[in-house]
Protein backbone atom coordinates (compact mmCIF):
# COMPACT_ATOMS: atom_id res chain seq x y z
CA UNK A 1 0.00 0.00 0.00
CA UNK A 2 2.56 2.36 1.29
CA UNK A 3 4.51 1.57 -2.09
CA UNK A 4 1.38 1.84 -3.93
CA UNK A 5 1.23 5.91 -2.58
CA UNK A 6 4.64 6.25 -3.52
CA UNK A 7 4.40 5.95 -7.50
CA UNK A 8 0.98 7.28 -7.30
CA UNK A 9 2.15 10.62 -5.93
CA UNK A 10 5.75 10.47 -7.95
CA UNK A 11 3.82 10.19 -11.32
CA UNK A 12 1.68 13.62 -10.22
CA UNK A 13 5.10 14.83 -10.19
CA UNK A 14 6.50 13.76 -12.70
CA UNK A 15 3.31 14.97 -15.07
CA UNK A 16 3.74 18.34 -13.46
CA UNK A 17 7.46 18.64 -14.02
CA UNK A 18 7.19 18.05 -17.91
CA UNK A 19 4.80 20.33 -18.05
CA UNK A 20 7.23 22.83 -16.61
CA UNK A 21 10.04 21.42 -18.60
CA UNK A 22 8.03 21.49 -21.57
CA UNK A 23 6.09 24.59 -21.88
CA UNK A 24 2.83 22.84 -20.90
CA UNK A 25 1.61 24.58 -17.85
CA UNK A 26 4.11 26.80 -15.79
CA UNK A 27 2.88 28.75 -11.93
CA UNK A 28 0.88 31.38 -12.30
CA UNK A 29 3.17 34.74 -11.67
CA UNK A 30 6.07 31.88 -11.49
CA UNK A 31 8.67 35.29 -11.32
CA UNK A 32 7.18 37.28 -8.96
CA UNK A 33 7.12 33.94 -6.46
CA UNK A 34 4.16 32.82 -7.82
CA UNK A 35 -0.11 32.79 -7.51
CA UNK A 36 -1.53 30.35 -5.25
CA UNK A 37 -4.27 28.43 -7.69
CA UNK A 38 -3.17 29.69 -11.09
CA UNK A 39 -1.80 28.49 -13.73
CA UNK A 40 -0.35 29.76 -17.05
CA UNK A 41 -0.47 27.86 -20.83
CA UNK A 42 2.58 27.99 -22.66
CA UNK A 43 3.21 27.34 -26.09
CA UNK A 44 2.28 23.65 -26.24
CA UNK A 45 0.10 23.51 -23.26
CA UNK A 46 -2.12 26.40 -25.32
CA UNK A 47 -2.09 23.84 -27.99
CA UNK A 48 -3.70 20.60 -26.12
CA UNK A 49 -6.11 23.05 -23.98
CA UNK A 50 -7.36 24.63 -27.47
CA UNK A 51 -7.63 21.30 -29.31
CA UNK A 52 -9.38 19.76 -26.01
CA UNK A 53 -11.77 22.81 -26.14
CA UNK A 54 -12.35 22.58 -29.86
CA UNK A 55 -12.86 18.71 -30.30
CA UNK A 56 -15.58 19.19 -27.40
CA UNK A 57 -17.60 21.99 -28.93
CA UNK A 58 -17.23 19.98 -32.54
CA UNK A 59 -18.64 16.97 -30.48
CA UNK A 60 -21.24 18.96 -28.51
CA UNK A 61 -22.26 21.59 -30.93
CA UNK A 62 -21.04 21.52 -35.00
CA UNK A 63 -21.79 17.89 -34.68
CA UNK A 64 -25.76 18.10 -33.27
CA UNK A 65 -28.99 20.23 -34.46
CA UNK A 66 -30.32 20.38 -30.89
CA UNK A 67 -27.23 22.70 -29.14
CA UNK A 68 -26.65 26.18 -29.96
CA UNK A 69 -23.29 27.92 -28.61
CA UNK A 70 -23.61 31.64 -26.41
CA UNK A 71 -20.61 33.36 -24.89
CA UNK A 72 -21.78 35.52 -21.89
CA UNK A 73 -20.17 38.10 -19.89
CA UNK A 74 -17.79 37.04 -17.03
CA UNK A 75 -18.66 40.04 -14.39
CA UNK A 76 -23.03 39.67 -14.46
CA UNK A 77 -25.51 41.77 -12.29
CA UNK A 78 -25.19 40.93 -8.44
CA UNK A 79 -28.72 40.05 -8.59
CA UNK A 80 -27.69 36.62 -11.03
CA UNK A 81 -25.84 35.49 -7.97
CA UNK A 82 -28.55 36.39 -5.80
CA UNK A 83 -31.48 34.25 -7.28
CA UNK A 84 -28.56 31.32 -8.31
CA UNK A 85 -28.11 31.21 -4.36
CA UNK A 86 -24.91 31.63 -4.62
CA UNK A 87 -24.24 34.29 -2.10
CA UNK A 88 -25.91 32.66 0.53
CA UNK A 89 -25.16 29.26 -0.61
CA UNK A 90 -22.04 28.65 -1.97
CA UNK A 91 -19.61 28.07 0.60
CA UNK A 92 -16.69 25.39 1.73
CA UNK A 93 -16.74 24.83 5.53
CA UNK A 94 -13.59 26.56 6.76
CA UNK A 95 -11.86 25.52 9.92
CA UNK A 96 -8.56 27.67 11.68
CA UNK A 97 -6.06 26.33 13.97
CA UNK A 98 -6.07 28.32 17.14
CA UNK A 99 -2.70 27.41 17.73
CA UNK A 100 -0.66 28.75 14.13
CA UNK A 101 -3.36 30.42 12.70
CA UNK A 102 -3.58 28.61 8.93
CA UNK A 103 -6.75 27.64 7.63
CA UNK A 104 -8.21 24.67 5.87
CA UNK A 105 -11.10 22.99 4.23
CA UNK A 106 -12.60 21.45 6.74
CA UNK A 107 -14.29 18.38 5.06
CA UNK A 108 -10.56 17.59 3.22
CA UNK A 109 -8.87 16.80 6.27
CA UNK A 110 -10.80 14.00 6.83
CA UNK A 111 -13.41 11.52 5.48
CA UNK A 112 -16.35 13.98 5.52
CA UNK A 113 -19.11 15.15 3.89
CA UNK A 114 -19.04 19.64 2.37
CA UNK A 115 -21.83 19.78 5.75
CA UNK A 116 -19.60 18.40 8.30
CA UNK A 117 -20.36 19.87 11.63
CA UNK A 118 -17.62 21.26 14.41
CA UNK A 119 -18.55 18.50 16.35
CA UNK A 120 -18.31 16.09 14.35
CA UNK A 121 -14.83 17.55 13.37
CA UNK A 122 -13.73 17.57 16.79
CA UNK A 123 -14.92 14.04 17.44
CA UNK A 124 -12.83 12.99 14.83
CA UNK A 125 -9.51 14.03 16.99
CA UNK A 126 -7.77 15.63 13.72
CA UNK A 127 -4.31 17.15 13.80
CA UNK A 128 -3.37 20.50 11.86
CA UNK A 129 -1.02 19.59 8.69
CA UNK A 130 0.97 22.49 9.90
CA UNK A 131 1.65 22.28 13.20
CA UNK A 132 0.40 18.91 14.39
CA UNK A 133 -1.57 20.53 16.95
CA UNK A 134 -5.59 19.20 18.07
CA UNK A 135 -6.68 22.89 18.66
CA UNK A 136 -9.12 23.95 16.64
CA UNK A 137 -11.96 26.68 15.87
CA UNK A 138 -15.55 26.62 15.13
CA UNK A 139 -16.14 25.79 11.34
CA UNK A 140 -17.16 29.07 9.75
CA UNK A 141 -18.54 29.04 6.48
CA UNK A 142 -16.46 30.84 3.67
CA UNK A 143 -17.85 32.11 0.24
CA UNK A 144 -15.84 31.02 -2.79
CA UNK A 145 -17.11 33.74 -5.08
CA UNK A 146 -14.35 36.37 -6.21
CA UNK A 147 -15.30 40.04 -5.13
CA UNK A 148 -14.98 43.07 -6.91
CA UNK A 149 -15.79 46.67 -7.58
CA UNK A 150 -17.72 47.94 -10.94
CA UNK A 151 -16.88 51.59 -11.42
CA UNK A 152 -15.52 54.49 -9.92
CA UNK A 153 -17.24 54.38 -6.52
CA UNK A 154 -16.30 51.05 -4.33
CA UNK A 155 -18.97 50.84 -1.47
CA UNK A 156 -21.39 48.07 -0.85
CA UNK A 157 -23.64 49.33 -4.09
CA UNK A 158 -20.82 48.69 -6.17
CA UNK A 159 -20.37 45.00 -5.42
CA UNK A 160 -19.98 42.80 -8.20
CA UNK A 161 -18.72 39.28 -8.44
CA UNK A 162 -16.55 36.93 -10.94
CA UNK A 163 -18.53 34.24 -12.27
CA UNK A 164 -18.49 31.11 -9.91
CA UNK A 165 -19.64 28.84 -12.97
CA UNK A 166 -20.54 29.90 -16.71
CA UNK A 167 -24.29 28.34 -16.18
CA UNK A 168 -25.72 31.27 -15.15
CA UNK A 169 -25.08 33.31 -18.49
CA UNK A 170 -27.01 30.99 -20.17
CA UNK A 171 -30.20 30.84 -17.96
CA UNK A 172 -29.99 34.52 -17.90
CA UNK A 173 -29.86 34.66 -21.87
CA UNK A 174 -32.41 31.53 -22.23
CA UNK A 175 -35.40 33.87 -23.09
CA UNK A 176 -33.17 35.85 -25.81
CA UNK A 177 -32.39 32.30 -27.66
CA UNK A 178 -35.68 31.62 -27.79
CA UNK A 179 -37.07 35.29 -29.11
CA UNK A 180 -34.59 35.05 -31.72
CA UNK A 181 -34.28 31.66 -32.98
CA UNK A 182 -36.70 29.91 -31.71
CA UNK A 183 -35.43 26.37 -30.48
CA UNK A 184 -37.82 22.95 -30.31
CA UNK A 185 -37.29 21.56 -26.82
CA UNK A 186 -35.74 19.57 -26.36
CA UNK A 187 -32.29 21.72 -26.76
CA UNK A 188 -28.78 22.60 -25.67
CA UNK A 189 -27.03 25.88 -24.84
CA UNK A 190 -23.67 25.59 -24.52
CA UNK A 191 -20.73 27.54 -23.46
CA UNK A 192 -17.35 27.74 -22.92
CA UNK A 193 -15.09 30.51 -20.29
CA UNK A 194 -13.16 30.94 -17.19
CA UNK A 195 -15.01 30.52 -13.96
CA UNK A 196 -13.78 31.70 -10.67
CA UNK A 197 -13.51 30.37 -7.14
CA UNK A 198 -11.53 31.66 -4.35
CA UNK A 199 -10.92 28.03 -3.16
CA UNK A 200 -9.32 27.87 0.60
CA UNK A 201 -6.83 25.47 -0.13
CA UNK A 202 -5.70 24.91 -4.04
CA UNK A 203 -3.99 22.07 -4.73
CA UNK A 204 -2.89 19.03 -6.86
CA UNK A 205 -1.41 21.15 -9.73
CA UNK A 206 -4.35 22.66 -12.11
CA UNK A 207 -6.97 19.92 -10.78
CA UNK A 208 -8.08 22.78 -8.02
CA UNK A 209 -7.84 26.18 -9.25
CA UNK A 210 -8.85 29.01 -8.16
CA UNK A 211 -9.16 30.56 -12.08
CA UNK A 212 -10.03 27.56 -14.43
CA UNK A 213 -12.02 27.33 -17.08
CA UNK A 214 -15.07 25.45 -17.66
CA UNK A 215 -17.48 23.80 -20.64
CA UNK A 216 -21.25 24.06 -19.62
CA UNK A 217 -24.52 22.75 -21.13
CA UNK A 218 -27.74 23.36 -20.10
CA UNK A 219 -30.11 21.22 -21.67
CA UNK A 220 -33.84 22.50 -21.74
CA UNK A 221 -36.32 19.64 -21.96
CA UNK A 222 -40.03 19.36 -21.45
CA UNK A 223 -40.60 18.66 -17.19
CA UNK A 224 -42.16 14.82 -18.44
CA UNK A 225 -39.11 14.17 -20.10
CA UNK A 226 -36.18 14.80 -17.73
CA UNK A 227 -35.52 11.03 -16.95
CA UNK A 228 -34.79 10.03 -20.80
CA UNK A 229 -32.50 13.02 -21.56
CA UNK A 230 -30.53 12.53 -18.33
CA UNK A 231 -29.96 9.11 -19.63
CA UNK A 232 -29.42 10.23 -23.05
CA UNK A 233 -27.00 13.17 -21.91
CA UNK A 234 -24.92 10.85 -19.75
CA UNK A 235 -24.51 8.29 -22.80
CA UNK A 236 -22.56 11.22 -24.69
CA UNK A 237 -20.72 12.64 -21.75
CA UNK A 238 -19.39 8.87 -21.50
CA UNK A 239 -19.07 8.80 -25.81
CA UNK A 240 -17.21 12.15 -25.62
CA UNK A 241 -14.85 11.56 -22.85
CA UNK A 242 -13.82 7.79 -23.92
CA UNK A 243 -13.79 8.12 -27.78
CA UNK A 244 -13.10 11.73 -28.82
CA UNK A 245 -10.93 12.23 -25.57
CA UNK A 246 -9.31 8.59 -25.53
CA UNK A 247 -9.33 8.19 -21.88
CA UNK A 248 -9.70 4.17 -20.87
CA UNK A 249 -12.99 3.34 -19.79
CA UNK A 250 -11.78 1.45 -16.92
CA UNK A 251 -10.50 4.07 -15.22
CA UNK A 252 -13.47 6.35 -15.76
CA UNK A 253 -16.66 5.71 -12.65
CA UNK A 254 -20.11 7.29 -12.23
CA UNK A 255 -20.51 8.08 -8.14
CA UNK A 256 -24.71 8.73 -7.57
CA UNK A 257 -24.18 11.32 -5.48
CA UNK A 258 -27.00 11.20 -2.85
CA UNK A 259 -29.20 13.90 -1.74
CA UNK A 260 -27.05 15.26 1.32
CA UNK A 261 -24.02 15.73 -1.08
CA UNK A 262 -25.73 17.89 -3.66
CA UNK A 263 -25.72 21.02 -4.60
CA UNK A 264 -28.37 23.16 -3.02
CA UNK A 265 -30.54 23.81 -6.76
CA UNK A 266 -29.72 19.46 -8.08
CA UNK A 267 -32.65 16.63 -7.79
CA UNK A 268 -29.89 14.43 -9.08
CA UNK A 269 -26.43 14.29 -9.82
CA UNK A 270 -24.04 11.67 -11.29
CA UNK A 271 -20.20 13.08 -10.89
CA UNK A 272 -18.12 11.25 -13.93
CA UNK A 273 -14.98 10.32 -11.56
CA UNK A 274 -11.69 9.30 -13.04
CA UNK A 275 -8.62 7.52 -11.48
CA UNK A 276 -6.10 10.61 -11.20
CA UNK A 277 -2.84 9.70 -10.15
CA UNK A 278 -4.15 11.75 -6.67
CA UNK A 279 -6.78 9.11 -6.21
CA UNK A 280 -10.28 8.47 -8.37
CA UNK A 281 -11.82 12.13 -7.87
CA UNK A 282 -14.31 13.87 -9.67
CA UNK A 283 -13.88 14.89 -13.32
CA UNK A 284 -17.33 16.07 -14.01
CA UNK A 285 -20.83 16.38 -13.38
CA UNK A 286 -24.37 15.98 -14.60
CA UNK A 287 -27.20 17.92 -12.92
CA UNK A 288 -30.74 17.82 -13.16
CA UNK A 289 -31.28 21.44 -12.18
CA UNK A 290 -35.00 21.12 -12.66
CA UNK A 291 -36.82 24.57 -12.96
CA UNK A 292 -34.91 25.85 -10.12
CA UNK A 293 -32.41 28.63 -12.38
CA UNK A 294 -35.26 29.71 -14.95
CA UNK A 295 -37.44 29.69 -11.86
CA UNK A 296 -35.62 32.29 -9.70
CA UNK A 297 -34.75 34.54 -13.02
CA UNK A 298 -38.91 34.34 -13.83
CA UNK A 299 -39.65 35.38 -9.96
CA UNK A 300 -36.30 37.61 -9.68
CA UNK A 301 -36.58 39.83 -13.00
CA UNK A 302 -39.85 39.83 -13.33
CA UNK A 303 -39.60 38.48 -16.75
CA UNK A 304 -41.45 35.26 -17.83
CA UNK A 305 -39.42 32.06 -18.80
CA UNK A 306 -42.79 30.65 -19.54
CA UNK A 307 -41.74 28.47 -23.24
CA UNK A 308 -44.97 27.70 -25.11
CA UNK A 309 -44.29 24.54 -26.76
CA UNK A 310 -45.98 25.26 -30.60
CA UNK A 311 -46.18 21.09 -31.02
CA UNK A 312 -48.16 20.59 -27.93
CA UNK A 313 -49.74 23.84 -26.87
CA UNK A 314 -48.64 23.64 -23.77
CA UNK A 315 -46.90 26.34 -21.64
CA UNK A 316 -44.17 25.22 -18.66
CA UNK A 317 -40.77 26.54 -17.71
CA UNK A 318 -38.51 24.17 -18.94
CA UNK A 319 -36.08 22.01 -16.68
CA UNK A 320 -32.87 21.69 -17.13
CA UNK A 321 -30.04 18.64 -17.39
CA UNK A 322 -26.69 20.08 -17.05
CA UNK A 323 -23.36 18.37 -18.37
CA UNK A 324 -20.88 20.28 -16.87
CA UNK A 325 -16.74 19.79 -17.52
CA UNK A 326 -13.81 21.35 -16.19
CA UNK A 327 -11.58 21.63 -18.44
CA UNK A 328 -8.56 21.14 -16.51
CA UNK A 329 -9.71 17.78 -14.93
CA UNK A 330 -9.93 16.87 -18.53
CA UNK A 331 -6.59 17.47 -19.39
CA UNK A 332 -5.18 16.33 -16.53
CA UNK A 333 -6.92 13.05 -17.15
CA UNK A 334 -5.61 13.46 -20.53
CA UNK A 335 -1.88 14.07 -19.14
CA UNK A 336 -2.08 11.27 -16.96
CA UNK A 337 -3.36 8.29 -19.47
CA UNK A 338 -0.90 9.74 -21.89
CA UNK A 339 2.38 9.47 -19.69
CA UNK A 340 4.21 6.71 -19.90
CA UNK A 341 8.02 5.65 -18.84
CA UNK A 342 9.94 3.42 -20.69
CA UNK A 343 13.39 2.44 -19.26
CA UNK A 344 14.60 6.41 -19.57
CA UNK A 345 12.15 6.99 -22.33
CA UNK A 346 9.55 9.63 -21.65
CA UNK A 347 6.69 9.26 -23.93
CA UNK A 348 3.57 11.17 -24.32
CA UNK A 349 0.94 9.00 -25.98
CA UNK A 350 -1.69 11.25 -26.81
CA UNK A 351 -4.53 10.79 -29.18
CA UNK A 352 -3.17 11.95 -32.81
CA UNK A 353 -6.49 14.51 -32.93
CA UNK A 354 -5.25 15.96 -29.33
CA UNK A 355 -1.15 16.08 -29.50
CA UNK A 356 0.07 19.68 -30.37
CA UNK A 357 1.81 18.49 -33.74
CA UNK A 358 1.51 15.66 -35.83
CA UNK A 359 4.67 15.88 -37.28
CA UNK A 360 8.04 16.71 -36.46
CA UNK A 361 10.07 17.27 -39.61
CA UNK A 362 14.21 16.83 -39.71
CA UNK A 363 17.35 16.98 -41.82
CA UNK A 364 19.44 13.97 -40.77
CA UNK A 365 21.90 16.85 -40.45
CA UNK A 366 21.68 20.81 -40.07
CA UNK A 367 25.02 21.41 -41.54
CA UNK A 368 24.23 19.83 -45.15
CA UNK A 369 22.56 22.58 -47.11
CA UNK A 370 21.00 19.77 -49.51
CA UNK A 371 19.62 18.09 -46.49
CA UNK A 372 17.92 21.18 -44.84
CA UNK A 373 16.66 22.40 -47.98
CA UNK A 374 14.77 18.77 -49.04
CA UNK A 375 13.63 19.01 -45.56
CA UNK A 376 12.35 22.61 -45.38
CA UNK A 377 10.19 21.45 -48.71
CA UNK A 378 8.81 18.30 -46.92
CA UNK A 379 7.99 20.20 -44.18
CA UNK A 380 6.05 22.95 -46.26
CA UNK A 381 4.22 20.27 -47.72
CA UNK A 382 3.32 18.30 -44.54
CA UNK A 383 2.16 22.33 -43.07
CA UNK A 384 -0.04 22.95 -45.86
CA UNK A 385 -1.91 20.30 -45.58
CA UNK A 386 -2.30 18.84 -41.14
CA UNK A 387 -1.39 22.74 -40.08
CA UNK A 388 0.29 21.30 -36.94
CA UNK A 389 3.57 20.16 -37.73
CA UNK A 390 6.74 20.96 -36.33
CA UNK A 391 10.28 22.01 -37.58
CA UNK A 392 13.34 20.30 -35.54
CA UNK A 393 17.26 20.22 -36.82
CA UNK A 394 18.40 21.19 -32.97
CA UNK A 395 20.89 18.75 -31.93
CA UNK A 396 21.35 15.04 -32.94
CA UNK A 397 18.39 12.89 -34.00
CA UNK A 398 18.18 11.03 -30.95
CA UNK A 399 17.63 13.87 -28.69
CA UNK A 400 15.16 15.31 -31.12
CA UNK A 401 13.24 11.78 -31.01
CA UNK A 402 13.21 12.32 -27.19
CA UNK A 403 11.81 15.87 -27.23
CA UNK A 404 9.28 14.49 -29.48
CA UNK A 405 8.26 11.52 -27.07
CA UNK A 406 8.02 14.22 -24.65
CA UNK A 407 5.38 16.79 -26.27
CA UNK A 408 3.49 13.97 -28.06
CA UNK A 409 4.28 14.02 -31.74
CA UNK A 410 2.81 10.79 -33.27
CA UNK A 411 4.76 11.15 -35.82
CA UNK A 412 9.13 12.27 -36.69
CA UNK A 413 10.00 12.63 -40.42
CA UNK A 414 13.68 12.68 -41.38
CA UNK A 415 14.99 13.40 -44.54
CA UNK A 416 18.56 11.71 -45.18
CA UNK A 417 21.15 11.61 -48.27
CA UNK A 418 19.05 8.47 -49.57
CA UNK A 419 15.88 11.25 -49.83
CA UNK A 420 17.92 13.35 -52.58
CA UNK A 421 18.18 9.84 -54.10
CA UNK A 422 15.00 8.06 -54.39
CA UNK A 423 12.61 10.58 -52.44
CA UNK A 424 11.48 8.43 -49.49
CA UNK A 425 11.77 9.58 -45.87
CA UNK A 426 12.44 7.80 -42.18
CA UNK A 427 9.00 7.58 -40.49
CA UNK A 428 9.73 7.21 -36.97
CA UNK A 429 6.17 5.68 -34.41
CA UNK A 430 6.57 7.65 -31.09
CA UNK A 431 4.57 4.61 -29.42
CA UNK A 432 6.63 1.48 -31.23
CA UNK A 433 10.04 3.73 -32.07
CA UNK A 434 9.51 1.68 -35.45
CA UNK A 435 10.86 3.42 -38.12
CA UNK A 436 9.42 2.96 -41.83
CA UNK A 437 10.58 4.62 -45.55
CA UNK A 438 7.71 6.18 -47.63
CA UNK A 439 7.62 7.85 -50.56
CA UNK A 440 7.07 11.69 -49.56
CA UNK A 441 4.54 11.35 -51.74
CA UNK A 442 2.56 8.93 -49.83
CA UNK A 443 3.44 10.79 -46.41
N1 LIG B 1 -22.53 24.63 -13.12
C1 LIG B 1 -22.31 23.52 -12.27
C2 LIG B 1 -21.01 23.54 -11.62
O1 LIG B 1 -20.26 24.49 -11.70
P1 LIG B 1 -19.39 22.08 -10.18
O2 LIG B 1 -19.45 20.63 -9.85
O3 LIG B 1 -19.23 23.03 -9.08
O4 LIG B 1 -20.74 22.38 -10.97
C3 LIG B 1 -18.31 21.67 -12.51
O5 LIG B 1 -18.26 22.32 -11.26
C4 LIG B 1 -16.94 21.19 -12.92
O6 LIG B 1 -16.01 22.29 -12.91
C5 LIG B 1 -16.33 20.17 -11.98
O7 LIG B 1 -16.80 18.85 -12.26
C6 LIG B 1 -14.85 20.31 -12.30
O8 LIG B 1 -14.53 19.63 -13.49
C7 LIG B 1 -14.72 21.80 -12.56
N2 LIG B 1 -14.24 22.50 -11.35
C8 LIG B 1 -14.97 22.91 -10.29
N3 LIG B 1 -14.19 23.55 -9.39
C9 LIG B 1 -12.93 23.54 -9.90
C10 LIG B 1 -11.67 24.04 -9.45
N4 LIG B 1 -11.55 24.72 -8.31
N5 LIG B 1 -10.58 23.85 -10.24
C11 LIG B 1 -10.68 23.20 -11.40
N6 LIG B 1 -11.84 22.70 -11.89
C12 LIG B 1 -12.96 22.87 -11.16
Amino acid sequence: MYATIIYIMGKLEDIVSLCKRRGFIFPGSDVYGGMAGTWDYGPLGVMLKRKVMQSWWNFWVDQRDDMYGIDAAIIMNPKTWRASGHVDTFNDPLVECKACHNRFRADHLGDFGEGVTTEEFIKADIKCPNCGKKDWDEIKKFNMMFETHVGAVSDDTSIAYLRPETAQGIFTNFKNVVDTIYPDLPFGLCQQGKAFRNEISPRDFVFRSREFEQMEIEYFVNPKEWEQNFDKLLASCHAFLEETMGLPVDKIHDLEVPAEDRAHYSKRTIDIEFDYPIGCEELMGIAYRTDFDLGNIDRESGKSMVYRDKNTGESFIPHVIEPSFGVERLLMAVLTSAYWEDGDRVVLRLPENLAPYRFCVSPLLKNKPELVKKAQEVYHQLKDKYTFVTWDDSGNIGKRYKKQDEIGTPKCVVVDFDTLEDDTVTVRDRDTTEQVRIKIAEL
